[in-house]
């Protein structure tokens, strides 16, 4: 086993997923048998400042000197307390806060010069996802006392003031530069050689899926008709099936399910949910089923006798063929990895996540966890008597379809 000591500190402005990361690149030291600890400066200051300061943006104003003064005393506090747990038994020691300015990685680098530090600067600029985190962070008990759009203006402003004082990691000695949403390395630099490093590397690029039930909506009346696209109900025999999941997955938390915007999925969603103690349905518009253009509603048969250019083009190349006004498999890839992206981002504090989807959206879900050649995805097999669950985690990966019957 490698022992080499390691201080990791994270860096970023806030809602960049610091603290999700941290807490993931914790658990996945601890499975590898690491002993880890992340000392969080946010912790300290919820403990030692009212909030009804530390929730305004004023407390985070660089030329705030008496808040600078209180901020960098917490730096301090946990600074020791990391020092101290690597001395004795801890093995890596995690740093969780903005560090956004240079002056503050001196002084960490200045103060923990006993182990090699390894800087995590978290980026991430998508707009969509940055309001779900707001949205979130507003929610903390930070913020009760003040009303949603005062909260969302008062974080929106800590994070311009943490901006004046930002400066992208460059001059350090080890450093990792992350896209933290698509667990992207972007640029990387090592000073000093760091026995930890290639598995921590891994961690950073694995999307972690813990339990993922990927589910196909059950049987609708265009099922039977071998009709496409539309926003067909489900049939009697499709809501046994679904009810027959809910049955199945009685015994397991199920906090949120995840659907396309559509009724078939909702439907099954709901059945689903019926089951469960405390479940929400989130319908996500990026996984509705591809869009068949000038063929949504009609059947493969009528499409192939009164268009049958459209039939001979997706027979020579299935993934790239989009239908008029329509989409192709590969036209949709972009907005199923943002459905993905929101889906996991939403559900990341809860071990289990369950989606609802369509035939070709699903295949599109699969292929983004199992890597399948680009030909080879539009014939991917999805039944609605199965579902598919899926484990990725650095050291686990397993895929099997089951039967819920
Ligand atoms: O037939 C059900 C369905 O979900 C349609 O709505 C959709 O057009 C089709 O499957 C996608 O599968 P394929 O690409 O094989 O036609």
């Amino acid at each position: 086993m490698n022992d080499e000591k390691l201080y990791i500190v994270m860096m970023g402005l806030p809602a960049r997923g610091k603290s999700t990361l941290a807490v993931r690149l914790r658990e996945a030291f601890r499975r590898d048998g690491i002993p880890t600890r992340i000392f969080n400066n946010g912790n300290l200051r919820r403990m030692y400042r009212p909030l009804q300061e530390t929730s305004l943006s004023g407390f985070y104003h660089p030329e705030n000197a008496s808040a600078v003064e209180a901020r960098k005393g917490f730096a301090k506090i946990n600074m020791k307390m990391a020092r101290a747990y690597l001395r004795n038994s801890g093995q890596v020691a995690i740093l969780d806060a903005t560090n956004a300015s240079r002056e503050r990685r001196k002084m960490i680098e200045e103060f923990l010069d006993d182990y090699p530090i390894l800087f995590i600067e978290c980026i991430n600029d998508d707009e969509e996802i940055l309001s779900l985190n707001i949205l979130e962070k507003t929610k903390l008990p930070d913020f009760s006392h003040l009303d949603r759009q005062t909260a969302k203006a008062e974080f929106i402003k800590r994070i311009d003031y943490y901006r004046l004082v930002y400066v992208p990691l460059k001059v350090e000695r080890n450093y990792v530069r992350l896209d933290s949403l698509h667990n992207k390395i972007l640029e990387e630099k090592h000073g000093d050689t760091i026995g930890l490093y290639p598995r921590i590397r891994d961690y950073l690029v694995t999307d972690v899926v813990k339990n993922l039930f990927l589910i196909r909506h059950t049987e609708t009346g265009y099922n039977i008709a071998n009709r496409i696209g539309g926003n067909p109900s489900l049939t009697s025999k499709g809501i046994a099936q679904a009810q027959s999941l809910g049955r199945f997955f009685q015994k397991l938390r199920v906090p949120y399910i995840f659907t396309s915007s559509k009724k078939r999925t909702m439907q099954t969603a709901q059945l689903i949910a019926e089951e469960q103690k405390d479940c929400t349905i989130i319908p996500i518009k990026e996984f509705d089923e591809i869009n068949a253009g000038i063929c949504e509603g009609m059947t493969y048969k009528s499409i192939e006798k009164k268009m049958p250019q459209i039939s001979q083009g997706r027979e020579a190349d299935k993934y790239h063929y989009a239908y008029p006004n329509g989409e192709s498999y590969e036209i949709m890839k972009p907005r199923i990895e943002v459905g993905i992206k929101k889906a996991f981002h939403l559900n990341r504090h809860s071990g289990n996540i369950m989606i609802i989807g369509h035939q070709a959206v699903n295949r599109m879900i699969l292929s983004h966890f199992l890597y399948r050649r680009e030909e080879d995805v539009p014939y991917i097999y999805i039944p609605q008597d199965r579902f598919y669950h899926i484990v990725s985690i650095h050291n686990k990966k397993l895929f099997e379809m089951k039967s819920y019957d």
